[in-house]
């Protein structure tokens, strides 16, 4: 089913017809209200979520496309900003282009910082509350790394059973990556540091490493090891926020999977022990997402168009939504007292902002989280809150050309809505896909 809601009974009607549970609300004043994350105040209940665009400079720092995106997601006015996947390693880059902290580039991350407040300052008179977010992209990135095998996944990276798995020892070291990157992040100025644990990158996979040996794998213990490891010493170390944005399963079945059961459903129990556990650590914003693009991108983001090596989504993206909505008020409940910011609703175009004040009203999660929506319609924020409504002809439609863009590499953005600088790009890439193919 393709999005052709024309209106929103419309589209209640069909979430009627389909069982689902899925809140919305009228009134969207919920949404102007500020919260408290962790120590610093979010002074609204939207945000931006971390989206790649693959436009960092060699050495890692943020480049002028960069600097471009963050700009207009702080004049866009979400409350919060969560900055894209930035390494911790060269080795554990997406591609040659994903920014990556270090000594030598901090400063041009404090000037990205700096901008974004600076820019949020003078469009809407407040401070964004700003995460940035830590990675290895494992074995996604242009180094393969694994922590463990999984055949679906080493198949698709043309892995073979034998390719090693990182040692214990090696990420004993990139625990120090981490925690570096975690100092770094302070001195740029960032309000919060993520240590992302989500869509089977390489600390996702770790979560789910029931068949490693050593002292990360097997059991429960010491599959979360690394994460409570790192997590506690930034918090001892470092003056810094702490956030997760994190896999509240990953829709592979045990033991290859994280929150799952062995047919791949969700089982929440080892998930739910996390988030408690961590938030026990200190960390008081969690970002709640689901599986992984590379596998099941249907279920990580709902879509209409599934782009040249997708499949037809094998559900009613509604019901995508609702899976998504309805796990992180799992999360939520489990963990009141934390910010659990929401994602999947970037499908809903226009119809977004009346579920995102639904389920800020019924506590399913404390702020709303947009993805593509925000590369396509950065001002999203600034619509919903001063004008109470999106534009239809601005909205995200979710067609997955900026995955596709991600996914070679190539700068990343919006191809229908920011063609000026995006369907470059995309022409490239579609020109290397046929002569691939002739
Ligand atoms: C091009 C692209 C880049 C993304 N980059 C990141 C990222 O850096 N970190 C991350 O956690 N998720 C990333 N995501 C996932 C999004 O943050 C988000 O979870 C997903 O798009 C679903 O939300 P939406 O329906 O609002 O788009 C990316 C998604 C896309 C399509």
């Amino acid at each position: 089913m393709k999005f052709n809601y024309k209106t929103f009974d419309e589209l209640q009607r069909d979430i009627q017809r389909l069982g689902l549970s899925i809140p919305f609300g009228e009134d969207l004043s919920c949404l102007r209200t500020e919260i408290k994350a962790n120590r610093g105040i979010i002074p609204n209940r939207l945000a931006t979520h971390p989206m790649e665009g693959c436009d960092g400079l060699d050495d890692g720092s943020p480049g002028e496309l960069t600097f471009r995106r963050y700009e207009r997601f702080a004049a866009g006015g979400a409350g919060l900003i969560w900055l894209e996947a930035v390494a911790v390693t060269p080795l554990g880059r997406s591609n040659a282009h994903q920014v990556m902290i270090t000594e030598e580039n901090v400063d041009r991350f404090r000037e990205l910082v700096d901008r974004i407040r600076t820019v949020a300052q003078e469009t809407h008179g407040h401070n964004p509350y700003i995460v940035i977010q830590l990675t290895h992209s494992g074995r996604f990135g242009v180094n393969k790394k694994i922590v463990s095998h999984y055949d679906v996944l080493d198949k698709k990276a043309g892995l073979p059973a034998d390719f090693p798995v990182m040692t214990d020892e090696e990420l004993d070291e990139l625990a120090e990556l981490y925690i570096k990157a975690a100092h770094l992040s302070y001195k740029a100025g960032f309000d919060c540091v993520d240590v992302k644990a989500c869509h089977r990158y390489l600390l996702s996979e770790l979560l789910a490493s029931h068949l490693r040996d050593g002292k990360y794998g097997g059991s429960y213990e010491n599959r979360t090891r690394f994460f409570k490891d790192v997590i506690g010493t930034i918090k001892n170390e470092v003056d810094i926020d702490l956030a997760v944005r994190i896999n509240a399963y990953d829709a592979i079945a045990y033991p290859y999977g994280w929150g799952t059961d062995s047919e791949g459903n969700p089982a929440l129990e080892e998930p739910k022990r996390f988030v408690q556990e961590l938030e026990n650590l200190g960390v008081g914003l969690f970002n709640i997402t689901a599986s992984t693009p590379y596998l099941l991108p249907h279920i990580t983001r709902p879509y209409d168009q599934a782009g040249k090596f997708g499949y037809e989504p094998p559900e009613h993206q509604l019901v995508g939504v609702a899976r998504l909505l309805n796990l992180a008020r799992e999360i939520q409940r489990h963990i009141p007292d934390s910010v659990v910011v929401g994602t999947g609703y970037s499908w809903l175009r226009h119809f977004a902002p009346q579920v995102a004040a639904g389920v800020v009203e019924q506590g399913w999660a404390k702020v709303i989280g947009f993805g593509r929506t925000a590369f396509a319609y950065p001002d999203f924020a600034r619509d919903i809150l001063t004008k109470g409504e999106m534009d239809r002809s601005k909205a995200c439609i979710t067609c997955t050309k900026c995955a596709e863009l991600k996914g070679a590499g190539k700068i990343t953005g919006c191809v229908v809505r920011d063609p000026e600088i995006y369907v470059t790009p995309y022409r490239e890439l579609m020109a290397e896909w046929a002569a691939k193919e002739s």
